[in-house]
């Protein structure tokens, strides 16, 4: 579903992503770690588009979509919710989730519509009260659902969540885990999440990327991530 091959990005002349290669499966969780600096976000800009690959191959979905511009990964099912959430914040909590349908691939029909936001008020029942709110004033747990809630509008085939439980109270936090193991039983699309807790990651995830220095320096199964893998590469 989604393939990294040998990608090499740079901020100006600094080299920030050196060879990264990993997949996602369809449906599969995978979490990406590693301490602060070593790359992370920087590896889902690669994937979305917002930051150009030097070299390297990224496929999703079944073709090459390295060249490819944002909003046309978008379109083919590329979700992006970002450490900083980006809520627009002169616009309304209805807005905001608007615009997430709005990058669905097909005109869709009201049905269709009613149907994705009834969902999403199941999923984070807080946001039907603050519908005519501006984005800008919610709290960050309010911001992070809404950020989810509007990704899961444009109807993603990959989900890429970074930091989402960052800065959170715990009832939140929880309650953002319940909603990813939701989607993680439902099977509808993959997710690759960052996340620096351990605790996290191993509850969540099917597999682990681990980075270091702009590479990957481990993978595998998340019921294999080792004391030794923690001690090297992660704050605990
Ligand atoms: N816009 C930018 N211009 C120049 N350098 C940048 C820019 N954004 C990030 N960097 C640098 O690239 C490296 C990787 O940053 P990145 O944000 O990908 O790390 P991260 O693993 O997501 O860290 P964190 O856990 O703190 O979010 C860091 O050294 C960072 O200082
Ligand atoms: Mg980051």
């Amino acid at each position: 579903m989604l393939e990294l091959n040998n990608i090499n990005a740079y901020y100006g002349e600094s080299h920030i992503l050196r060879n990264v290669s990993f997949t996602v499966e369809p449906g599969e969780v995978a979490c990406l770690m590693g301490r602060n600096g070593v790359g992370k976000t920087t590896t889902l800009k690669a994937i979305t588009g917002l930051l150009a690959v030097r070299s390297g191959k990224i496929m999703f979905d079944g073709s090459d979509v390295t060249k490819l511009s944002t909003d046309r990964r978008a379109r083919r099912g590329l979700a992006y919710v970002p450490q900083g959430r980006e809520i627009i914040p002169h616009l309304t909590v209805r807005e905001n989730l608007q615009l997430g349908f709005w990058a669905r691939p097909a005109t869709a029909g009201s049905a269709v519509e009613k149907d994705a936001f009834d969902e999403v008020y199941q999923l984070f029942p807080k946001l039907t009260q603050i519908l005519d709110r501006p984005g800008g004033v919610l709290s960050g747990g309010e911001q992070q659902q809404l950020a989810i809630g509007r990704a899961l509008l444009s109807n993603p085939k990959l989900l890429l969540l970074d930091e989402p439980t960052e800065g959170i109270q715990p009832s939140i936090v929880d309650h953002i885990e319940d909603v990813i193991i939701r989607f993680k039983n439902s099977r509808r699309f993959a997710i690759l999440l960052v996340e620096q807790g351990l605790h996290f990651a191993a509850r969540l995830a099917e597999k682990y990327v681990v980075m270091a220095k702009g590479a990957v320096v481990a993978a595998g199964k998340s019921d294999e991530l080792n004391a030794e893998m923690v001690r090297q590469h992660l704050t605990v």
